[in-house]
Formats: C-alpha cells, structure tokens, sequence
C-alpha cells in the first residue's frame, strides 16, 4: 500500500489507542508520520515501533492546552518533513463522573485537552499546511450529539471540537483546506472504553445496544480517516463523520430497552 507516499501526517495524541491507530495506516500506506503526546516516553515507544514497521517517523513531547509546546512541535514536523498534507488533531481526555463531583479544575482540564487543544494544533499549522490539498481530521465521539450520564464535561467538549471542524472548514475552505471530524463509537481495547465501560458486564451490554452487535475497531476508524485525506473525498468538509455501528441511533441503554419492551 503507498497511497500516501511523501505525504506528512501529524497527529497530537498519536501515541497510543485510536490515535496510533490512525497513523500506524497511513506510516502503512508510505506517509511520513509525526507524533505529539505529553509523555516523552510514550512518543519515544511509538517513534520506535513505527520506525520498526519500516516508516519514516519522528515525534516529540508537547502538551496540547500549551500553545507554545504545540507551535514548537509542529515547526519540527514542519523541518524534517516539509508542509503537513494531513493534520489529525486527537488528543482527548476523559473520566466518568456526575456533574456534581467534577471540579472546575477537572472541567477545564477536559475542555483545554479537548477544545482548546483543538484550536491550538490547527492554528499552530495553519502556516505549515499544504494550501491547496491540506485536510485536517479532528478526533470527535458521539457525546458530541448524545446526551451521557457521568460525561457532561466530554459532551460539551467534544460539541465544541465539532463546531470548530464546522467553522474552520467554513473559514479555510476557500484556501483548499478541508476539515472534517470523525466520531468514533466504542472501539475495542482503548483508554477510552476502559475509562467508560469499566467492568466486564457493562461491556456485553454495551455491544448488545450496537446496532451491528460488535465493538469497533481501530482499523474501522484509521480505514474512515484514509478516506476522508484521499482525493476521493475531495468534495467532503465540514462534515460529522461516525464510525459507530449505528451507536448513536441507539443510546437508550440495554437496562432502558428491556424495561420499555416490557
Ligand atoms: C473526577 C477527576 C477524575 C475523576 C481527574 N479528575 N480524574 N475528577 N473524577 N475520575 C480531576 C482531578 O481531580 C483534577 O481536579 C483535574 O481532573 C485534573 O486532573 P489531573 O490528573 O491533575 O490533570 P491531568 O493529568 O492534566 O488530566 C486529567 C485527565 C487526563 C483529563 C483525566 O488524565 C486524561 O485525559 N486521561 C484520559 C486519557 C484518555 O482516556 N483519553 C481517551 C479519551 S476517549 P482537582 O480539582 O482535583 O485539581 C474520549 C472519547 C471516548 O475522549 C468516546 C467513547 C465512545
């Protein structure tokens, strides 16, 4: 596969989980990949492995709610690769709790990962993006349009990171920048999910409320990504794109279900 020979991805949170998934295809399909997490040992574990797959890859340690971290990062991706074709802003955070046991500190914690840390990597690039031809990618959920109990704090971020997508593909169209968010459901042996689902009879209820009856993979969302950056999506921006298994067509829980059948 080398659909995106000598192209340069860069992806915040592209060391672990969706994330990594999403940057081990297109290493896979010969693109030149770069790597921010806030964690130096976790960018020099993934550096190495994705070195090891044969790819051209580099990293560093940035946190995304710091702007000058961010700047610093993306102007070496810049240095060593050249302009950013695809831009994959990920970096997430996350906890389950009621709104009334969140503190404001653990509030803005998620909302500067999630939001701020959005804005921060597209607006460190936009002087690094490949204009006409860039495409940039921001990592969304379906809290984003469906109300979770114990995720007030994602659900308001994660609406923020869609409105950003819609206005920045309203602002930087004109340049030949596409934007476009993609909402992953459930997706098998992430961070995430075990953040979200803890125990093991949580998640056989879990899949049993996904229309198709199977948790994602990290290949179903990586395999949307590869789409949306190709030139066959060349006419798509703006958009809200899920990788779900009809999730969001579904978020009354099993429990919910069994009790409205009677
Ligand atoms: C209540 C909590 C908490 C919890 C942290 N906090 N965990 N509050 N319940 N379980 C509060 C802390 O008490 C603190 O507030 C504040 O959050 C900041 O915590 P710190 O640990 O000091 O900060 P930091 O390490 O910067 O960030 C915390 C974090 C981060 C946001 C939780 O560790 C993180 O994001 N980890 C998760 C990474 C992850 O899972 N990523 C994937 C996301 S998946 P106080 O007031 O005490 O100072 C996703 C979509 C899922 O986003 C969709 C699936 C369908």
């Amino acid at each position: 596969m080398s659909g995106f020979a000598g192209k340069t991805v860069f992806v915040s949170g592209g060391t672990s989980g969706i994330n990594l998934g999403i940057v081990r295809h297109f290493a896979a399909a010969g693109a030149k990949v770069f790597v921010i997490s806030r964690d130096p040992q976790k960018v020099e574990t993934a550096v190495e492995g994705l070195r090891a797959l044969g790819a051209e890859a580099a990293g560093q340690s940035a946190d995304v709610r710091q702007a000058d971290q961010v700047e610093a990062a993306v102007a070496r991706c810049a240095e060593l690769f050249g302009e950013i074709d695809i831009l994959v802003s990920g970096a997430a955070g996350n906890f389950l709790a009621r709104a009334e046991k969140i503190s404001s500190n653990g509030f803005r914690a998620v909302m500067e990962i999630d939001v701020l840390g959005t804005h921060h990597v597209m607006h460190a690039a936009f002087p690094h993006l490949k204009k006409p031809g860039a495409c940039i990618l921001n990592l969304s959920a379906p809290q984003a349009s469906v109300a979770m109990v114990g995720q007030s704090h994602v659900c308001a971020a994660k609406a923020g990171i869609d409105m950003l997508t819609r206005t920045l593909a309203l602002e930087w169209g004109p340049l030949g920048i596409r934007v476009n968010s993609v909402s992953p459901g459930p997706i098998a042996d992430t961070e995430g999910q075990r953040r979200l689902v803890p125990d093991p009879a949580a998640v056989e209820e879990r899949v049993n409320a996904i229309p198709l009856k199977r948790m994602g993979t990290l290949e179903d969302v990586a395999e949307l990504c590869a789409f949306l950056a190709s030139d066959r999506a060349s006419y798509i921006t703006g958009t809200i794109i899920p990788v779900d298994g009809g999730t969001t067509l579904n978020p009354t829980p099993t429990r919910m279900a069994k009790f409205l059948d009677g």
